[in-house]
C-alpha cells in the first residue's frame, strides 16, 4: 500500500476527558449532560484527564495523535481570566506525546463552547469569532513551541446543522437561520485563527466532515446536485476562496433562511486565509433520491443491508466513494496537503475487532489509490483511539482502537490496535 507519511489516532476532549475539575468551566456538552440528553453522562468519560500517561503509553508507534483542547479549560466562561492549570495539564500532556515521539495535532474547537458565550448567542452571536482568536492566541502562546500542527475547527457542517438546524447535538436549537449564522461565523473564525496560529511556524488546517453522495437515478441528479452543495460545497467553496455556491444561496434566500446580511465586508476573504492541509473527515457516503429528506438536511436513509454492509451507526461502507471524493476534492480546490483527520467504524465487538479491521484496511487502501493517483494525502487518523463518549450516543457506539470498560476504566488495545501499530512499524 501507499501508505500517508504520517499514521495516527484520533480522540476529542470532551469525548474522553472527564475531570470537571481544576477550575474548568462549564461547555455547552456539560450542559446537554446534565440535562440527561445524553445516552450516558459525560463528567468522567474515559477520565482521560486523570489516566493520560498510561494514554500516551499506548500511543507508542503511532507517529501522531489528534487531540483537541477544552476552551473551558483555558478561558472558563471563554473570553475572561486564563486558567493556567488548564494550560499545564495540556502542556503536561503534550510533553508526554513528544517524549514518546509522538507528533500531537491538536484541535482548538471540537463542539465543547463554553456555555457562558452559548448564554450570549453563541456561534449565532459574531462576538464568538473574536472570542475564538483570542482563545487561539492564549493557546499558541502556551503551547506553540511544541505542537506544528493545528486544526482550527472539527466538521463545521455537524456543529452547525446537528447543533442549530435539527437540534439533536448541544446546544439543541432547531432553526435555518440561525445555523447558517453559525456556520458562517465559524467558517470566519476558521480563516482569522489561521494566521494567529502560524505565528510560531505551525502548519494550520480545518477538519471539514464530507458526505460524498450519487443520485439514486439519473432523474435524482438535480437533488443529489442540491445535497452535494447543503452538505458538502457550502463549506468546501468558501475555505478554498470560491464563496458561497450561488445555487445553494438562492435556493436558501427563496426558503428565507439567509439573505447574506451577515455576511461582511472582507468576510470571504477571511475565510479563504491560505491554509497548509485541508483535513477531511470520512465515513460515509449516501444515495440520494428526489423529494427525499436526505436531500435536505442529510439523514441517512436505510439501504439495501449487505454487501456493501453497515457499521452499528447505520452508515455504509464505502470506501471508493473516499478515494473519488479526494480525487474530486485536488481536482477542483488542489489543496496542496490533504490529511485524513477521522476515519473509523463503530463495532461494539470487543477485542476480537475483525470488522474493525476489515474497515480500515479498506479505507487505507481507498486512501492509498488516491495517492497513486497522484492526490497529496499526506496523513491519516483513525476515529478513535478509544472507545469513548460517542456525543448523544453515550457508550453504545464503540469506535476505539482500545476498549474501554467504562466502570472500571481499564483499558484492553483490540485486534486492531495491534492490527494497525503493526502497520505503522512494518511500512
Ligand atoms: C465525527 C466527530 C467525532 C466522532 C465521530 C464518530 O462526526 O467529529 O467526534 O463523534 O464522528
Amino acid at each position: 500500500m501507499n501508505l500517508p507519511p504520517v499514521l495516527g489516532a484520533a480522540t476529542s476532549a470532551f469525548q474522553i476527558e472527564g475531570g470537571r475539575e481544576d477550575g474548568k468551566g462549564q461547555s455547552i456538552w456539560d450542559t446537554f449532560s446534565d440535562e440527561g440528553r445524553l445516552a450516558d453522562r459525560g463528567d468522567i468519560a474515559c477520565d482521560h484527564y486523570h489516566r493520560y500517561q498510561e494514554d500516551v503509553e499506548l500511543l507508542k508507534g503511532f507517529d501522531a495523535y489528534r487531540m483537541s483542547i477544552a476552551w473551558t479549560r483555558v478561558l472558563p466562561d471563554g473570553v475572561g481570566e486564563v486558567d493556567q492549570k488548564g494550560l499545564d495539564f495540556y502542556r503536561r500532556l503534550i510533553d508526554e506525546l513528544l517524549d514518546s515521539g509522538v507528533a500531537p495535532w491538536v484541535t482548538l474547537f471540537h463542539w465543547d463552547l463554553p456555555q457562558a458565550l452559548q448564554d450570549r448567542g453563541g456561534w449565532a452571536n459574531r462576538e464568538t469569532v473574536d472570542a475564538f482568536v483570542r482563545y487561539a492566541e492564549v493557546v499558541v502562546e502556551a503551547l506553540g513551541d511544541l505542537v506544528k500542527n493545528w486544526i482550527t475547527h472539527n466538521e463545521p457542517w455537524v456543529y452547525a446543522t446537528l447543533g442549530h438546524i435539527e437540534g439533536v447535538f448541544a446546544p439543541g436549537i432547531t432553526d435555518w437561520q440561525t445555523g447558517l449564522a453559525v456556520a458562517h461565523h465559524v467558517l470566519l473564525s476558521h480563516g482569522k485563527a489561521v494566521p494567529v496560529l502560524k505565528q510560531r511556524g505551525g502548519s494550520v488546517g480545518p477538519a471539514l466532515d464530507c458526505r460524498p453522495s450519487r443520485p439514486a437515478t439519473p432523474d435524482d441528479e438535480a437533488a443529489n446536485t442540491h445535497f452535494d452543495g447543503f452538505r458538502n460545497r457550502w463549506y468546501f467553496d468558501p475555505v478554498f476562496g470560491k464563496g458561497y455556491p450561488a445555487d445553494i444561496e438562492e435556493t436558501y434566500r427563496e426558503l428565507g433562511r439567509w439573505d447574506g446580511s451577515l455576511v461582511q465586508a472582507g468576510d470571504l476573504d477571511s475565510i479563504a486565509s491560505p491554509i497548509d492541509f485541508l483535513g477531511i473527515n470520512y465515513y460515509t457516503s449516501i444515495e440520494i433520491r428526489t423529494g427525499s429528506q436526505e436531500s435536505d438536511v442529510g439523514k441517512v436513509a436505510p439501504g439495501p443491508g449487505p454487501p456493501p454492509g453497515y457499521t452499528e451507526m447505520g452508515w455504509e461502507i464505502t470506501p471508493a466513494a473516499l478515494t473519488e471524493f479526494l480525487q474530486r476534492v485536488d481536482r477542483e480546490y488542489s489543496p496542496a496537503s490533504i490529511v485524513i483527520t477521522e476515519n473509523g467504524a463503530s463495532y461494539s465487538d470487543g477485542v476480537e475487532d475483525q470488522r474493525r479491521i476489515d474497515y480500515l484496511q479498506q479505507h487505507l487502501e481507498a486512501v492509498s489509490a488516491a495517492r497513486d493517483s497522484g492526490v497529496p494525502v499526506d496523513g491519516y487518523f483513525v476515529w478513535s483511539l478509544m472507545d469513548n463518549l460517542e456525543w448523544v450516543s453515550g457508550f453504545t457506539q464503540r469506535f476505539g482502537l482500545i476498549d474501554i470498560d467504562f466502570d472500571t476504566q481499564v483499558r484492553s488495545p483490540k485486534a486492531s490496535y495491534h492490527w494497525y501499530r503493526d502497520l505503522i512499524a512494518n511500512r
